[in-house]
């Protein structure tokens, strides 16, 4: 009989991990799969378009959960995951990464008996004000199987007495999706619609509370990104968390930040490979620029992708307008140092599928 699983995806970052995943799955006959969208992202911008860039089919069941606090989005999604789990009888649920619905169907499935597995698994901040980092340590908690992507993950579950056979080094999915689309991306045709030649412009993206939740923090950062823009005209697709504070705040006169819509993965993509850095509080920015050899700033004041830092191009700017400015003004200019972590290869998706054969293999 095939293995049954649930696949779950909820949030922009999320399409890109599954997408590689299920189509993996969907090649072998030895597995079934059932692929859930919580509808967390729902808008054309940070959903549909992820869907049609990286040929993801469509959900079998979209459970609309949409916007909320904390406690509502992660209740809905649990109240609405769950008949879908008892209809469907896994054999395991897959979750990926590290957002409220990742969380939420981690909870559901070990109440309900199913296996569970985290892709992504063992990330760390060590920074507990950060929802994603509570989401990361409540689903590694419970998980059955658990595949990292790079080596830190795997000492960070050992250390938090997670068994080593329940561990499994399989790589990087994002990269995998990053690598089958990035012929596509760079004829996506974005740099000429926006009048940019590459390596003659940088990227931001901000979305983190942390960072954009607060109208003065929100404010200096800005003030940072102004005065670097002088230098290297700025383009900033804006989250539409971000949208909505910046609408309070002013951008500095004379800087060259331009301001944007979010991107679809491919345009996205296209600019970030051909950019001259990246500014960034995302996590899979952090990943992804590493891969494309693109300097990659990263504001905050730590990392769970300690990986991105030691190997990759990224550097921790911390979250002041001084110390990103610090920051700039010590890597401008120099071609950073990169290497390729392990197994972000573009093959991370097979090493999944083995994975999970074995285990469910010696369930049966
Ligand atoms: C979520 C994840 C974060 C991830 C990010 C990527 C959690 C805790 N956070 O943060 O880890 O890096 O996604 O984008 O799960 N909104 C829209 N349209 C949408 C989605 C959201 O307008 O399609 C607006 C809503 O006003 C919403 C706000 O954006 O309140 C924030 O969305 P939410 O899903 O709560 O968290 P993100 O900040 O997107």
């Amino acid at each position: 009989m095939a293995i049954k699983l649930i696949c779950v995806a909820g949030a922009r970052p999320n399409f890109m991990k599954i997408a590689p995943l299920l189509r993996e799955l969907d090649g072998d006959p030895d597995f079934q799969t059932v692929f859930v969208h919580t509808g967390q992202h729902y808008d054309a911008a940070m959903s549909d378009s992820f869907f049609r860039d990286l040929e993801l089919r469509a959900p079998d069941w979209n459970l609309g959960v949409g916007s909320g606090s904390h406690a509502q989005q992660t209740a809905e999604i649990i109240r609405r995951f769950e008949p879908i789990v008892i209809e469907h009888k896994p054999d395991g649920v897959v979750v990926v990464g590290d957002v409220n619905s990742t969380a939420a169907c981690a909870l559901v499935t070990k109440k309900l008996g199913p296996a569970l597995v985290h892709v992504e698994a063992g990330l760390r901040s060590f920074d507990r004000d950060m929802p994603e980092e509570i989401n990361r340590i409540v689903t590694d908690s419970i998980s059955d199987l658990l595949l990292v992507t790079e080596e830190s993950g795997r000492r960070n579950l050992v250390r938090e007495g997670v068994p080593e056979q329940r561990i499994v080094l399989t790589g990087n999915l994002m990269i995998d999706s990053l690598r089958t689309h990035l012929d596509r991306a760079r004829q996506s045709g974005v740099l000429e619609r926006l009048a940019v030649r590459p390596g003659e412009y940088g990227l931001v993206t901000l979305h983190r509370p942390s960072n954009v939740d607060n109208t003065e923090h929100l404010q200096d950062l800005v003030n940072a990104l102004g005065m670097i823009s002088l230098e290297v005209p700025l383009y900033f697709p804006v989250h539409p968390r971000t949208r909505a504070r910046l609408s309070e705040i002013s951008l500095p006169a004379g800087s060259r930040l331009n301001l944007l819509d979010p991107l679809s993965y491919l345009d996205f993509l296209g600019m970030m490979a051909s950019a001259q850095v990246v500014l960034t509080d995302s996590g899979g920015v952090q990943e992804e620029s590493t891969v494309l050899g693109t300097l990659c700033l990263t504001l905050r004041d730590n990392t769970e992708r300690p990986v991105t830092v030691e190997q990759g191009t990224n550097t921790l700017a911390g979250t002041t307008s001084a110390s990103v400015l610090a920051a700039w003004e010590k890597v401008k200019g120099k071609p950073p140092s990169q290497s390729m972590p392990p197994f972000w290869d573009g093959t991370a998706a097979r090493r999944c599928r083995l994975a999970l054969h074995e285990f469910f293999g010696n369930l049966q």
